[in-house]
This record gives C-alpha cells, sequence and structure tokens, in this order.
C-alpha cells in the first residue's frame, strides 16, 4: 500500500489540471495526489525546470509535476554530464523554480555526492532542498541499496521520488548512457528493484530507458506511479526535459525525445533579426527612445554646440 493516503479526491488536482478554463481556481498538486494517481489511462505529465521562465512555462503548459532535475549540469550549466551538479546549484535552481509557480508539485533532484556518503548527509541535503529550494519532494537514482537512504529521509519527513533504469549519475559504472533491462537477469533485477522502493515508500517511480514491455510490467508490479522517459507508453506518466522537448538541447538527441517546438530556431532567428536592426541603425526607432522635454533639449544644444 502506499504510505501517501489522498486525503480528498485527487483527480480534482490531478486530472483537470491543464484542461480547466481559465477561470477555474488550480489548487496545489500534492504528494499524496501524485501517490494516488496510479492510472496508465489518464497519464502524469512531468517537465523538468530550472528557472523562473521554464517554471512559469511548465505551470502554464499544464505540468503537474515538474522536475528540478540535476539534467541541469547539461541543458542550463554546459557541464558533458550531471555529475559535477553540486547541492548548492540545485538549492538556487530549485528555490528559483519555486518562487515562479504554485500549482505544480515542484521535485528536486538529489544530485551525485549528495546523498552516497552517508544517510546523514542525505538527510541534511535533502532537507537543504526543502527548506531552501521550498521543493515539496526529493528524487534519488539507485534501486534497492537506496532503501536506507530513502527511509531516513521518509522519517525526516521528506516525500521521496526514485529513479531506475538509466541512471544517469552512473554513467561510469554502467559504460555509457544505455538502454537496461533488456536482459532476462536485468529485467528481473529491476522489476526487484521498483518492488523494494516501493515498499520503502517512494510517492512515484522515474524509469529511464527501459524496454516498453518491461516498464509495463514495472508499472503492474507497484502501487505508485511510475513516470517513463524512454520507457514506452505504458506508465501512469511520463517525463521530458524541458530544453529537448522544446527544440533547445543541440547536444546527443535519444530516440525518445520528441520535439514538439523548436525555440532554438526561433531564437538564433530573433537574434539574427535584432543583429541586423541594430547593424542597419533600423532599431532602436524613435517611439523605442526617451525624449527631453523641450526646453531642457533647447538649453543643453545651446550649452553644448555653444
Ligand atoms: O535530471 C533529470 O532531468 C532527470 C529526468 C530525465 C528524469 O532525472
Amino acid at each position: 500500500m502506499s504510505s501517501y493516503p489522498a486525503e480528498e479526491p485527487r483527480s480534482d488536482a490531478v486530472q483537470a489540471h491543464g484542461t480547466e478554463s481559465a477561470n477555474t481556481p488550480r489548487k496545489p498538486v500534492t504528494v499524496p495526489e501524485i501517490a494516488a494517481h496510479k492510472d496508465s489511462a489518464n497519464p502524469l505529465v512531468m517537465v523538468t525546470a530550472y528557472d523562473a521562465s521554464s517554471a512559469r512555462a511548465a505551470e502554464a503548459g499544464g505540468a503537474e509535476i515538474i522536475l528540478v532535475g540535476d539534467s541541469l549540469g547539461m541543458v542550463v550549466l554546459g557541464y558533458d554530464s550531471t555529475l559535477e551538479v553540486t547541492v548548492d546549484d540545485m538549492v538556487r535552481h530549485t528555490a528559483a523554480v519555486t518562487r515562479s509557480c504554485s500549482v505544480p508539485l515542484v521535485v528536486a533532484d538529489m544530485p551525485y555526492m549528495s546523498y552516497h556518503t552517508g544517510v546523514s548527509d542525505a538527510v541534511r541535503n535533502a532537507g537543504r532542498l526543502v527548506v531552501e529550494g521550498k521543493a515539496k519532494a526529493v528524487k534519488v537514482e539507485g534501486g534497492r541499496k537506496r532503501v536506507p537512504v530513502i527511509e531516513a529521509m521518509l522519517d525526516a519527513e521528506i516525500p521521496v521520488m526514485g529513479h531506475i533504469g538509466l541512471t544517469p549519475q552512473s554513467v561510469n559504472a554502467l559504460g555509457g548512457y544505455k538502454v537496461q533491462g533488456k536482459a532476462l537477469d536485468a529485467a528481473q533485477e529491476l522489476v526487484d528493484d521498483a518492488k523494494a522502493l516501493a515498499s520503502a515508500g517512494v510517492f512515484a517511480l522515474v524509469l529511464e530507458c527501459v524496454p516498453a514491455p518491461l516498464a509495463r510490467l514495472v508499472t503492474e508490479a507497484i502501487d505508485v506511479p511510475t513516470i517513463g522517459i524512454g520507457a514506452g507508453p505504458f506508465c501512469d506518466g511520463q517525463v521530458l526535459v524541458y530544453h529537448d522537448l522544446l527544440g533547445l538541447f543541440e547536444g546527443h538527441r535519444p530516440k525518445f525525445v520528441r520535439r514538439f517546438a523548436d525555440l532554438g530556431s526561433a531564437a538564433a532567428e530573433g537574434i539574427r533579426a535584432y543583429a541586423s536592426a541594430v547593424r542597419s541603425r533600423e532599431f532602436p526607432s524613435d517611439t523605442e527612445s526617451y525624449t527631453l522635454p523641450e526646453d531642457v533639449a533647447g538649453a543643453l544644444e545651446a550649452r553644448f554646440k555653444g
């Protein structure tokens, strides 16, 4: 059983979000509502965001969950992997997101080495994301071996989202960004990990780069929602990285990324138009400039030009 009972009909906040009229007051989405949303026919929408403008866009677009992912390192900070991201980075960007939206549930990623050095470090770092960043929950990567850390966070009243399959913080151990669970034993391990995390009390579980039939088995095997990225259509929700789905990231594009917009090209086109208007002195125009009162203008002219 989920350890996050919903207090009232959750479908009000979760299922209606994104489809309600502009006048409907939108209640903040809560952890118990997400935990109870075990419904692959009516999938949850999660998207990453890292700052004020991406948070506002995610909220306006109707996402139920915003993940302040440590993908921050690659799509915003320009690193080659997520490994360099620090707790301070995550706190700063989580705070920017939580200041800028009120409806989606904001979940903050625990970065590499923030929960690998012991349970008390993990709880202290998770606490910073909740107290300073104002996240409502944190996410940790890894299977059964994370159970002690997850239990300690739950003891500290910090809700936890799990993440198994391709866990990017394990890129060196895995030997690259590869689909996980393709062999029988590996698939069994993944199901066992999912069950262990669900019993430990995660309120939702990200499945990354997992074959669709295996993601379906995992989804059927646990009573908290699965949220897929490269895990096929049978999960209880889907997540994509903001920059990937909007065409703002030019790095490697895995096959599961669909571009729903091409904002990168639109941005470059806008900058080209701006540059050309500046160089031709067509920008700024009179209407884009401030004027002086006539008497001040005349006096200044007389003073400086004699
Ligand atoms: O950091 C991130 O953006 C993530 C998602 C891809 C699930 O962990």
